[in-house]
């Protein structure tokens, strides 16, 4: 068949997370709705073509999606799988969540944190289940020789899982997060960290998304269990979709959120726009803090700039989230309190998410803040230059990924540093014209030098160029 054939070259291809491209709602009436999600994979692997052989397994998330999967419906190219909710629970909001990206983004606040205890024990092995159900359906769908691409912590042991029962395979794994260093990465048990380092070096080819990422897995592997081994290391810095963003930044929908926003911001006023998902790594208090100091240290502003603060739900079935939420919109309530005024509202805060209105934002932003203490890439730093109708300036962490591209053409803060934030906002707001345009040309350059689909491919062609012996 002509399945055979293309896998006889290698041509199928297999993508493995936990969250897919669609996830489905039940309607009132019992009937399912699908949503499709966007993102960096979606578009990537659209580009293999409508006709490849491709899979892509991912976890049923929603009561829609289990529902989905008890009457067999779904999507042409995608399967989810049914993991007891318990399970997937313990796996995806107690180890990946709680613990693993607390891990890779220096979260945790001593002296209370981390634990590792009897419960965290049982967590993991419904990680180590989860993993499983993952590695066993690869290996149940995929063609001999198939490459199989696996995404992030959440399925750090599938490679080496895979690698024993379907040895024939090409298997990749990429990390979207940061890579954690080594005194950080030592806080996990003993066992476990080589475990998690294992698990990953099964796969032919790791790929991450900085060096600096990348240098610090090696490092662990080098501390923790003797080397990479065979494994090869790849970068791959995912930029933004630029063709992508500037025609859906420009459908009616957008322009209609433009005219509100308009209204609320106010006649002739600056923007600093942010548009994050409340994670705590992206450091939206600290990044409220420095526009504070700003308002009191050049009271000339008051009046005359707002701060578009957009910061919508995540993970909120962790209390630890769902408490940032609520502090992120404490201060800025206390910020429009003591400076605001009846025809001013100094921080426009919007918690609920809508694609649209971002890039209504993205378009009308003089600054773009992107702050956090930690973070693999970030995505809003290279898309707000590229949609942006005057050429924003940026205001970037020298801690996320996107740093080692952008960095030059930025204006560039260390996270902690609410002072130094403040200054570097006061800088972009008053940043040439001339400069701020030149700067900005070159940051939309650099931010959409690896578009998706070729970032997608690359990562699959080197896969499949690797000699296995
Ligand atoms: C961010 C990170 C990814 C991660 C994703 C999970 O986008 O960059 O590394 O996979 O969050 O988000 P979720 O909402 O599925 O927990």
């Amino acid at each position: 068949s002509s399945t055979r054939d293309a896998a006889a070259q290698g041509a199928q291809v297999l993508v493995a997370s936990n969250r897919g491209p669609v996830s489905y709602e039940v309607r009132e009436d019992g009937s399912l709705h699908a949503k499709r999600g966007g993102g960096g994979l979606v578009s990537g692997l659209s580009a293999i073509g409508p006709d490849a052989d491709a899979l892509w397994v991912c976890s049923a998330l929603t009561d829609g999606d289990r529902e989905a999967v008890r009457r067999g419906v779904g999507e042409d190219g995608v399967r989810m799988l049914d993991i007891p909710a318990d399970v997937h629970a313990d796996a995806y909001n107690g180890v990946a969540n709680s613990v693993l990206w607390f891990i890779h983004h220096l979260l945790y606040q001593t002296p209370l944190e981390p634990v590792f205890d009897a419960e965290f024990r049982r967590q993991w092995a419904s990680y180590e289940t989860y993993n499983h159900a993952f590695a066993e359906a690869l290996a149940e769908e995929a063609a001999e020789g198939a490459a199989v691409l696996v995404q992030d912590y959440h399925l750090c042991l599938v490679p080496g899982m895979l690698r024993e029962l379907r040895p024939d395979l090409r298997i990749g794994h990429f990390s979207h997060t940061p890579w954690a260093p080594v005194d950080y990465f030592a806080l996990l048990p003993t066992d476990i960290r080589a475990q998690l380092l294992r698990g990953m070096l099964g796969a032919d080819r790791l790929g991450f998304l900085t060096r600096r990422w990348a240098d610090a897995f090696t490092a662990c592997c080098t501390e923790f269990v003797g080397g990479l081994g065979s494994t090869e290391i790849g970068v791959h810095g995912l930029g933004a979709d630029a063709d992508f963003l500037r025609a859906r930044s420009h459908e009616s929908d957008v322009e209609e959120r433009i005219l509100a926003l308009r209204e609320e911001i106010g006649e002739g006023r600056r923007t600093i726009v942010r548009v994050d998902r409340t994670e705590l790594s992206k450091n939206i208090v600290r990044g409220l803090l420095a526009y504070r100091q700003l308002l009191d240290d050049r009271p000339e502003w008051r009046e005359r700039v707002v701060h578009v603060a957009f910061a919508y739900p995540s993970r909120q079935d962790l209390a630890v989230y769902r408490d940032y939420t609520a502090e992120v919109q404490r201060v800025a309530g206390e910020i429009n309190e003591r400076y605001g005024t009846p025809g001013w509202t100094p921080v426009v805060l919007h918690v609920k998410d809508d694609f649209a209105r971002s890039l209504a934002a993205y378009r009308l932003a003089d600054v773009a803040l992107v702050n956090p203490v930690r973070d693999g890439m970030n995505l809003v730093a290279k898309e707000v230059p590229v949609v942006s109708d005057q050429g924003c300036a940026l205001v970037l962490s020298r801690e996320a990924g996107a740093y080692w591209e952008l960095g030059e053409d930025a204006i560039v803060v260390n996270p902690y540093d609410v002072l130094e934030t403040a200054r570097a906002l006061h800088e972009a707001l008053t940043m040439a014209p001339e400069e701020r345009a030149a700067r900005a040309k070159r940051l939309t350059e650099a931010a959409t030098a690896l578009p998706p689909a070729r970032w997608f491919l690359e990562q699959l062609q080197a896969l499949q160029a690797l000699q296995r012996n």
